[in-house]
């Protein structure tokens, strides 16, 4: 099987056929998040007032909410279609990889020895319990268990993404928005739990001078950042560690990036993984986050808990009703000096920087 070049920045899958198929799931999950979704909030809205004023009070627990909304039909459409439509993407993108796979192996190994850059991993890592016991939203084999699992995350967020992951376009927006610190000073980046490491070869395209880490729990997720990396030409080095133990020196970053972690680790690892930011990042560095928002002690409107508990149930997110809960702000201000919380790129996940 040879080459069949990219789509945008993703690799294709080893037939038109199937990248025909993965761009038809793309549209029905861009139906879902639209049509569907639209229809399920104006339906479930009103259906959620009804009962409230039936009741005269509102309605609160999960388990009433959901008595209300799983029987409307729109809903549970969209409840289907939400979770066939992850399925099918991850399934397809397995298969049309799978074809591929000695190709795919052979050019992570090739990958392995060259530069510019570096990875390193340990085929006998011991992942943690927390995370090699879930399959994040429903990829199978979560994000470590397949050896092409970074082939597959990159392929199957830019149809998750719905058309902006193709160029690394969220990331690159993400990485361009994150303030620098105030003296001016970045020789080391890192950018934690990095995935395919889209944010930090945009980093080493934005600050070629630095010093660029990718950090992740993950080794198909570092191999293949660090393939990309050696494609893109890029100097970028990937290690396979921990967040929560990072093994760099204190003070050693200016910049320390994380997109997406916090919600997909119990609390008690959040809270290490701030202590162990706090540790590496030098005083004045600049600690960008972007994740879930944080509401502790508020009641979530109706609709917004059911899809966050839906989300955690049939998308596989077994920590992030945690998280949203947790005092996320208030365990940032206890190490970090300078917190906003209104810094905000156009773009759906809500963020933070802290300064040390
Ligand atoms: C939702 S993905 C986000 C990836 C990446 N930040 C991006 O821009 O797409 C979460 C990542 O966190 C990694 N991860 C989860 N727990 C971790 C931990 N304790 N330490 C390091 N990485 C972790 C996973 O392997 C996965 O690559």
């Amino acid at each position: 099987m040879s080459d069949r070049g990219y789509l945008g920045t993703t690799p294709l899958g080893a037939e038109r056929d199937d990248d025909a198929y993965l761009d038809f799931v793309e549209g029905a999950r861009v139906f879902t998040l639209t049509g569907l979704s639209d229809a399920m909030r104006r339906r479930g809205e009103a259906a959620i007032a009804e009962a409230e004023q039936a009741l005269g009070r509102k309605l609160t627990a999960i388990e009433e909410i959901k008595a209300v909304l799983d029987p409307i039909p729109v809903v549970a459409s969209r409840n289907r279609f939400s979770r066939t439509v992850q399925e099918m993407m991850w399934q397809g993108v397995i298969d049309t990889y799978r074809k591929r796979e000695p190709e795919l192996l052979r050019e992570l190994a090739l990958a392995d020895r060259l530069g510019p850059g570096s990875v390193e991993y340990d085929p006998n890592f011991p992942y943690p319990d927390y995370f090699s016991r879930v399959d994040f939203h429903i990829q199978p084999g979560g994000y470590f268990a397949d050896p092409l699992a970074g082939y597959i995350y990159h392929y199957g967020t830019k149809v998750f993404y719905t058309g902006r992951n193709n160029n690394d376009d969220i990331h690159r927006e993400l990485v361009e928005a994150t303030p620098t610190p105030e003296d001016g000073r970045i020789e080391r980046i890192l950018d934690l739990a990095c995935g395919v490491g889209q944010a930090a070869t945009w980093f080493k395209e934005r600050f070629p001078q630095a010093e660029v880490w990718g950090l992740d729990l993950s080794a198909p997720m570092v191999r293949y950042a660090h393939k990309r990396a050696v494609d893109l030409g890029l100097e970028v080095h990937f290690t396979q560690r921990l967040a929560e133990d990072t093994k760099f020196p204190d003070n050693y970053f200016d910049i320390v990036f994380v997109y997406l972690l916090f919600h997909e680790v119990p609390w008690p690892v959040s809270q290490q993984i701030v202590r162990e930011v706090h540790r590496i990042l030098r005083p004045g560095g600049v600690f960008a986050i972007f994740d879930f928002p944080s509401r502790p002690g508020q009641q979530l409107p109706p609709l917004a808990a059911y899809a966050r508990s839906f989300d955690s149930h049939d998308n596989s997110e077994p920590y992030a009703t945690e998280f949203v809960q947790a005092d996320f702000h208030g365990e940032l201000r206890r190490h970090f000096r300078y917190l906003n919380e209104n810094w905000r790129p156009e773009i759906w996940i809500p963020n933070r920087v802290a300064i040390k």
